[in-house]
């Protein structure tokens, strides 16, 4: 037996149309289209490729994109005064520094320094704490579109075991926050986790972030659980080639599992998705 593929392309092509028919509306009754503005310090060649296609996939949702491109010579005081001058301006609904930043740059510094409303990565401590006492707020991009694929398969998760391995503050604890919502038995294992197999058996929901290449096994899998792999990691390929992998071993999970998301082309195409829809949530928000 082998297990679904969970195709989030297929499902992030139509959330990103759903946004782009939302879109008219609110450019009819406030006369502007909702925008975003994405900043990105140094030359990071993968984050360039990111914040290229966040702005394509801006544009072709009928928003208008505001690119910010600083040397990483930009000082830290110059990042957040770009911050600042974003948050006051009215065109601007949603605010992404794409991360990683240069070293010598503070990025907690940068990131209390957008303004709540427009914080479409929903990583200000404002959105966190929302999430995590179930006000409204704007939602961590990535764990949230492992929810709505999560919610398309399985439909109610109520009573689910839901096992999130890593902890960080953009994607584990966001999306153990997100399970905990929906009425899972959530478990954030990590790196000091005992038995890390014993307890991703448990669960009938694996979300794995933890950035280590292929390392969630098929015998490490209850037969039938859901598996959303948030990993990219790119590794040796044959000859000189490189290739993407998750944090799953996906030939052996897949074996196991009942459902699973490809790498590429799983969790990946989601996460823009969510971004466009956080910024027109933003827009809708700030026009009231
Ligand atoms: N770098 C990698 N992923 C992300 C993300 O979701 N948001 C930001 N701002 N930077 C990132």
């Amino acid at each position: 037996m082998s297990g679904d593929i969970i195709d989030g392309k297929a499902f992030a092509e139509r959330l990103r149309q759903r946004v782009a028919e939302a879109v008219p509306q609110f450019v009819e009754t406030e006369a502007r289209a909702p925008g975003l503005a994405v900043v990105i310090v140094g030359e990071d060649p993968a984050s360039h490729v990111y914040v290229r296609s966040k702005g394509k996939a801006t544009v072709a949702a009928g928003m208008a994109s505001f690119e910010h491109r600083l040397p990483d010579t930009t000082s830290q005081e110059e990042l957040i005064a770009l911050v600042e001058q974003l948050n006051l301006d009215d065109a601007v609904d949603g605010i992404l520094v794409q991360l990683p930043l240069p070293a010598g740059i503070d990025d907690k510094a940068v990131i209390e320094a957008i303004d709540p409303a427009k914080d479409v990565d929903g990583f200000h401590v404002a959105n966190a704490g929302r999430l995590a006492v179930g006000e409204e707020g704007l939602v961590p991009c990535t764990p949230l579109g492992c929810l709505m694929l999560l919610k398309d398969r399985l439909g109610d998760l109520s009573g689910l075991e839901a096992v999130v391995v890593g902890r960080s503050n953009i994607v584990g604890k966001p999306m153990a926050q997100l399970l905990l919502q929906q009425n899972c038995t959530v478990t954030i294992a990590h790196s000091r986790t005992r038995d890390l197999p014993g307890v991703v058996r448990r669960a009938d929901i694996v979300v794995a972030a933890v950035g280590r290449p292929e390392m969630i096994r098929g015998d490490w899998l209850k037969p039938g659980a859901t598996v959303i792999d948030v990993g990219i990691n790119r590794i040796a390929g044959e000859g000189d080639r490189t290739r993407l992998v998750g944090d799953v071993d996906f030939e052996s999970a897949r074996q196991v599992a009942g459902g699973i998301t490809p790498v590429p082309g799983g969790v990946g195409p989601m996460t823009i998705a969510v971004l466009l829809r956080n910024t027109l949530v933003a827009a809708c928000a700030r026009a009231g």
